[in-house]
């Protein structure tokens, strides 16, 4: 059996974005494969989280995740700090990473960009500690939004070098995967871009029926006149549109749009009710999940227990071929 892996940071709370993008196909996955899903908070540390609010985003987010659908039972569901050996094999594998390889990664450029009073190792490592998360249960399925792909190619150089240099078929070479088939990017409302967590241009899986509506009102159009190309901030509420609408509801905005006789305000309404009966449902499940802490630390354990014997198993693997010995009596 083939076996899935993802995670998501656990900075914020998740978006429509990170809904379609990943857990949507998490929640599918794990009726057929061996999966392990979690929360990534040693990768949130980049951007140094205060220490008073770091853990209560994972557990957070841990409600989210079974809200949307994750059974415990038929996944590892787990928060990666938890498994210190993922923390181990990050030594090991940055061994094989090399750092103009990395200084190139699109992420990596970006992050420079955006913050350069903060450019950490860590920074600069990060698509190694997600190569650790991924190889360290020989992942063959790697569900995520199209950002990702970078990193997946990253994961299979790091799969193949470590086989090539021991000699050895540990490492699958994992793809990037969505069950649609091409891996999608979700655009923010604000017309340009994907939705984010700090864009400020996102529908949370969290917000109420008031904000749904108050921020697809506000999401950005054009003039609505007949042009042959449709303009951006447009074909990005078509996107969304095509994940939460029913194809004829989508077609018949389309040809709307193609006579030139669409009119925003309707087609914003709709796309409000689409998104609420999505999102609503989990809304109430995660206000739900949250009142009860007890389970969620249950999950989380038993989640961790799962999680690390699959990870054990893997860095002896490795350490073995690498030539580590252990202590002898
Ligand atoms: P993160 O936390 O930024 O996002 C989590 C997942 O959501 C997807 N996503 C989107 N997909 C479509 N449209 C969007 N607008 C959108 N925004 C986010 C992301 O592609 C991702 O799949 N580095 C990862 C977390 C991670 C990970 C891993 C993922 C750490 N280790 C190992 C897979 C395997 C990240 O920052 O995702």
């Amino acid at each position: 059996m083939e076996t899935v892996l993802s995670g998501i940071r656990s900075t914020g709370n998740l978006h429509l974005g990170n809904y379609y993008g990943a857990l949507r196909n998490f929640v599918r996955l794990q009726e057929s494969h061996r999966c392990f899903f979690f929360i990534a908070d040693l990768h949130s540390l980049t951007t140094h989280p205060k220490a008073a609010d770091f853990h209560g985003s994972v557990l957070q987010i841990l409600a989210e995740y079974l809200a949307s659908g994750l059974d415990p039972e038929k996944c590892a569901l787990y928060v990666q700090s938890d498994i210190p050996e993922i923390s181990e094999m990050y030594v090991l594998l940055n061994m094989l990473a090399y750092v103009g390889e990395l200084e190139r990664t699109a992420s990596f450029k970006e992050k420079v960009r955006k913050h350069p009073q903060n450019v950490n190792a860590g920074l600069l490592t990060y698509p190694v500690l997600m190569a650790t998360d991924i190889l360290i249960h020989r992942a063959h399925k790697v569900p995520v939004g199209k950002d990702q792909e970078q990193h997946l190619e990253i994961t299979r150089a790091y799969a193949r070098r470590f086989n090539n240099l021991y000699g050895a078929a540990l490492f699958p070479e994992p793809d990037a995967y969505n069950f649609g088939g091409e891996l999608i990017k979700i655009p923010g409302l604000d017309g340009s871009g994907k939705m984010g967590k700090s864009e400020g241009n996102g529908i949370f899986l969290t917000d109420d029926e008031a904000a749904i509506r108050r921020k697809v009102k506000k999401a950005v159009t054009d003039a609505g006149e007949k042009t042959d190309a449709m303009s951006e901030p447009v074909k990005n509420l078509f996107t969304i549109m095509s994940a939460v609408s029913t194809p004829e509801v989508l077609n018949f905005y389309k040809q709307a749009h193609a006579a030139g006789a669409i009119r925003y305000g309707d087609m914003k309404n709709q796309l409000a009710d689409d998104i609420c009966k999505v999102t609503l449902p989990i809304r109430a499940r995660i206000l739900d999940m949250l009142q009860n802490a007890r389970y969620l630390q249950k999950v989380r354990k038993n989640g961790a227990e799962k999680a690390r014997e699959s990870a054990a198993a893997t860095l002896l693997e490795m350490k073995k071929l690498m030539g580590f010995k252990a202590i002898e009596n």
